[in-house]
């Protein structure tokens, strides 16, 4: 009889969009971005959401903000995501210029996503203006998490990466976004860069979980960029807690091993291959 041990372990079920929506008020929804396997699959045994956002234009790619970054750039990393991920939700963003003409631009956009990445929903940006087009994937298949606050691939028009809703008289304009993307039917919302106070109205007010980044503790969940909570990043914004200094560490080691190469430490022997013996010294020698 088999033991128990050696039984096969039946993988962890992969949390859905109505699983994250049913968190609304209850255990915080933990979620970071991921941008590849290696990581995803570290960070899945952790969070309940991985989000692969177009933030992978700056952090991996190195340009200035989010607007550049292709679709065929998304699914490349959402594909390397869920191949990781075992348990949690993979969200992917829909980069800018993908789906803001048109309910049907962004169908076409989201389910060439969700096809070739097999990850379970995605997240555009954007209030008002952006409820008919959820309301057109939602009505066909595809769960969305909404953006709202501080909306990175509206960089251009915001005029820079600015706290939105300092001020009770803009609150009205984000409370109406968040009220119309969670009734047009996105089973959660991102609020970024805004004051505590107003996140937590709109937390209070609307039937779906927040997930806050630089929006206070009291959304339903948070999220980080994984390379800035890692510190790889030497500048953050003030919203971000640095858990580990991942860059200093890697400096340092790869500090170390060009000095072990030049100074020829490295390799060591333990590191050398050594020729096969022949068969007739092996005989007189062991
Ligand atoms: O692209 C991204 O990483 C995001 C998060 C910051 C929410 O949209």
């Amino acid at each position: 009889m088999r033991s128990m041990s050696s039984q096969p372990s039946t993988p962890p079920r992969r949390l859905t969009a109505p699983d994250i929506a049913a968190r609304k008020g209850g255990a915080p929804i933990v979620s970071l971005t991921a941008y590849e396997t290696l990581t995803a699959a570290i960070a899945d045994k952790h969070c309940d959401v991985l989000l692969v956002g177009d933030s992978l234009a700056m952090v991996v790619h190195g340009y200035e903000s989010t607007v550049p970054v292709s679709l065929d750039l998304m699914i490349a990393h959402g594909r390397a995501v869920t191949r990781g991920a075992r348990r949690a939700l993979v969200v992917v963003d829909l980069p800018f210029g993908t789906y803001e003409e048109s309910p049907k631009v962004a169908f076409r956009s989201a389910a060439r996503v969700m096809k070739e990445t097999e990850c379970g929903a995605v997240k555009l940006e954007g209030g008002r203006h952006m409820a008919e087009t959820i309301r057109y994937l939602v009505d066909r298949g595809i769960p969305v998490m909404a953006h709202i606050g501080l909306t990175p691939q509206a960089v251009n028009t915001l005029g820079g990466f600015k706290v939105q809703g300092r001020t009770e008289a803009q609150w009205n304009g984000l409370m109406a976004d968040a009220k119309a993307v969670a009734e047009a039917g996105a089973f959660a919302i991102v609020l970024e860069a805004m004051p505590g106070e107003l996140a937590e109205r709109i937390t209070a007010e609307v039937p779906v979980p927040t997930i806050g980044i630089g929006a206070s503790a009291v959304c339903d969940g948070q999220i980080l960029v994984m390379d800035d909570m890692l510190g790889m990043a030497e500048r953050v914004p003030k919203f971000v807690k640095r858990y580990a200094e991942i860059g200093a560490a890697i400096d340092s080691a790869i500090g170390n091993y060009a000095a072990e190469v030049r100074d020829r430490r490295f390799p060591a022997k333990e590191h050398t291959y050594a020729a096969a013996q022949p068969a007739a010294t092996r005989k007189a020698g062991s």
